[in-house]
């Protein structure tokens, strides 16, 4: 357990930087016990972020938000950095951990909704919904042909599962309903959940469905690039709904464009909200404005989850969520 910075001064002065609105109901409750200063705009520039974050015990902050040495020194008071997501890799976690101040995020709350879309992405990319979409919003489907808009099945395939943490083993608990079977890479985390593992280049190399829940380390930087592709199947379809930089997506434009794998579907990228440009011209890929949270219910519970963080450490007590 990190030791933690205590606040001197009463709940009563406690200040807030909350760089996003949240849901109004969540808002109420925050502002009924600290002052809130809430960023007017969109996304907060990290200027602007440095600026704003002097003279505040906690910070509410978003996954586009970077949090690093620099935002916690100027604010010597700052005793909370709450990401309203489940990944933290937008938080210096070393650089807080020196300065005693806590770091949290949002599991659980979201998995069911992140596991749901996986499955939506899965479905769409082996069916082919969004080009069918275009298709016929286009003029392009000109009626029914056995051979048209051909999609792949899931029935009897292998699922491919890299992280097997709770969302990754939401997503398997989903697989049976399809008829498919499942295998987790190895990993310290599988052996610990029991469940069936291969090492990663086996299962790049024998899955049909491969689909990413894995945290970004360092390690984890393009985990998948033009070397790894070439190991999967061409039956091959690859889905992420963890975070972009874990592809190399240079490398998956060259990979769909030369058929070495299917397809891919994709919620997240390497430099948001920027996507490979390659990627947007092909076909054989679904691209989603990184949604795998976005529930009324789950935005909802998880900008709760953070602010129940904020109000436990300024009123003294220990953060319910602080990341491993
Ligand atoms: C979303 O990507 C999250 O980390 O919550």
């Amino acid at each position: 357990m990190q030791s933690l910075r205590v606040l001197p001064i009463a709940r009563t002065l406690t200040n807030v930087l909350l760089t996003r609105r949240i849901p109004s109901s969540v808002l109420t409750k925050l502002e009924s016990q600290c002052q809130v200063d809430l960023y007017p705009g969109g996304a907060i520039p990290h200027s602007e972020l440095v600026l704003r974050i002097a003279g505040k015990q906690a910070l509410l902050c978003l996954l586009t938000d970077r949090v690093d040495a620099e935002v916690m020194d100027a604010s010597p008071s700052l005793a909370i950095i709450a990401n309203i997501a489940v990944g933290y890799d937008n938080i210096d976690v070393a650089a807080a951990r020196q300065r005693g101040i806590a770091v949290t995020n949002t599991p659980d709350v979201l998995t069911e909704a992140t596991a749901e879309f996986t499955w939506a992405l899965i479905l769409g990319i082996a069916r082919r919904v969004a080009e069918a979409d275009r298709a016929v919003r286009s003029g392009a489907w000109t009626g029914w042909a056995l051979d048209y808009m051909l999609g792949t099945e899931l029935r009897g395939k292998q699922l491919g599962i890299i992280g097997a943490g709770r969302i990754g083993r939401a997503v398997a608990a989903k697989a049976p309903a399809f008829g498919m079977r499942v295998v987790f890479s190895q990993h310290p985390s599988a052996a610990a959940a029991g469940v069936d593992t291969l090492p990663l280049d086996q299962l790049l190399v024998t899955s049909d469905v491969i689909t990413i829940h894995a945290p970004l380390t360092a390690g984890m930087r393009h985990l998948l690039d033009k070397r790894t592709f070439a190991r999967m199947k061409r039956s091959a379809l690859l889905v992420n709904t963890a975070r972009g930089a874990i592809i190399d997506e240079a490398g998956l434009a060259w990979a769909l464009q030369e058929r070495l794998i299917a397809g891919a579907a994709l919620d997240v990228y390497e430099d948001e909200p920027r996507v490979h440009p390659d990627l947007v011209t092909l076909d054989n890929v679904l691209l989603a404005p990184h949604i795998g949270s976005a529930t009324r219910e789950t935005r909802t519970a998880m900008a709760d989850l953070a602010v129940r963080n904020v109000l436990a450490v300024l009123g003294g007590s220990e953060p319910l969520t602080p990341v491993p």
